[in-house]
């Protein structure tokens, strides 16, 4: 097992294992994820042979996060369509398997797309599969090339918006490697400012009920070797209060046309409170994860979850189980609410910040430009 508590400044690397990757034994081509529910437990993988196992990896959250969801999705078609299954049946599967990240349904639809034309162009199913395949890889180099450029304009913007240094950021969720083909959105730029000796401290919420935050984002905080420091989300008020926040920085699953962001359940309200306590609120996305046809965040489907994810605490070694295998933590048939994200209206965001650079004020104006430029 790799070292994943290591606190070592010398250690850079976010996480020990890639979040995904393609390979070809000769038994056949496979897709490998470092399954994220077993961490920071254990860096385990696994292995997909074909779609299903996949969109069940998806639903789990095995793999997850708009970035990565997208690249796991054009992945999964190439899967489909080299190992001979029905693309389009795999491509429908896939891209329905969560609603809400848009960048899910643009990376099936990449390969998707590559395999039509590779057969239109009167290529065999072979040429097709190769041509999906291409198109993933592709997609997973662009987000990587995204991640670092994005790491570049959000570091200038911290260092514009605080002069004096010395970051202390508040982040929501997962937003590093374990996201991205690179090193991430918003956990890339507190790298970015790691690195350079500005970062203070990384505030990390502990984004409940899945704890991606307490999981996942300090787990790649600590193999970074970067200050940080975790807090229940009810904690979030008394740390603006105290002065203790400069900035949060958050990904994103979906823009819409107006700029309303959605993202992890949790990070409307810490909007709310930074723009009551004058603190930057800043969203750091891939140009993948604008989407032009969703008018508004009231167009956006927020993905319900099942209740049984707030009301037990999902700990497989604990004897006493409820309906999803975990420990009860509440009364046995209470009902829960759990949506996955929620929306930020634009109007509290200051500033989108791209592999094309950076929106602020968040305008429709502002991103219909960023997009028209990043389309020439
Ligand atoms: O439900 P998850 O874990 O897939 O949610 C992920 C998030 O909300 C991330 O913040 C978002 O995808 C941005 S990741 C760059």
């Amino acid at each position: 097992m790799a070292d994943q508590y290591a606190q070592s400044g010398e250690d850079k690397r976010s996480t020990g294992i890639p979040a995904i990757r393609w390979e070809e034994p000769p038994e056949g081509p496979v897709l490998v994820l470092l399954d994220q529910t077993r961490l920071p437990a254990e860096e385990v993988e696994r292995i997909c042979t074909d779609a299903s196992a996949l969109v069940e990896a998806i639903r789990s959250l095995a793999v997850r996060g708009a970035p990565l969801l997208g690249i796991a999705g054009a992945y999964g078609v190439a899967l489909a369509a080299t190992r001979g299954f029905d693309v389009d049946e795999a491509a429908t599967a896939l891209a329905g398997a969560r609603p809400t990240a848009v960048n899910l349904s643009l990376g099936v639809g990449r390969a998707r797309a590559a395999y039509v034309a590779a057969l239109a162009g009167g290529g065999d199913p072979a040429q097709g599969a190769r041509a999906a395949l291409a198109a993933a890889r592709q997609l997973h180099r662009e987000d990587a090339e995204a991640s670092t450029r994005m790491a570049g304009h959000g570091l200038a913007l911290l260092d514009e918006l605080l002069p004096g240094g010395g970051h202390r950021v508040l982040t929501h969720c997962n937003t590093g490697a374990l996201v991205s083909g690179g090193e991430g959105t918003a956990f890339a730029v507190a790298l970015a400012a790691h690195r350079a000796g500005r970062l203070r401290r990384l505030w990390v919420d502990e984004t409940r009920p899945l704890l991606q935050g307490a999981r996942l984002t300090a787990y790649e905080a600590a193999r970074s070797g970067m200050a940080y420091t975790l807090l229940t989300d009810n904690a979030a008020g008394s740390l603006f209060s105290a002065g203790e926040v400069d900035a949060v920085l958050i990904g994103a699953d979906r823009i819409a046309a107006d700029g309303s962001v959605a993202n992890k359940v949790g990070s409307y309200p810490l909007a709310v409170l930074a723009r009551y306590h004058h603190v930057p609120f800043i969203v750091v996305a891939p140009v993948t994860t604008l989407d032009p046809d969703t008018p508004s965040g009231a167009s956006i489907e927020v993905e319900q979850r099942p209740g049984f994810e707030v009301t037990e605490l999902a700990a497989p070694q604990v004897p006493v189980t409820g309906a999803g295998g975990g420990m009860p933590v509440a009364p046995l048939g209470t009902q829960a609410y759990n949506p996955a994200f929620d929306v930020t209206p634009p109007e509290l965001v200051t500033a989108i910040v791209t592999e094309e650079g950076v929106v602020s004020p968040v305008t429709a104006e502002g991103l219909a430009e960023l997009r028209a430029g990043h389309a020439r």
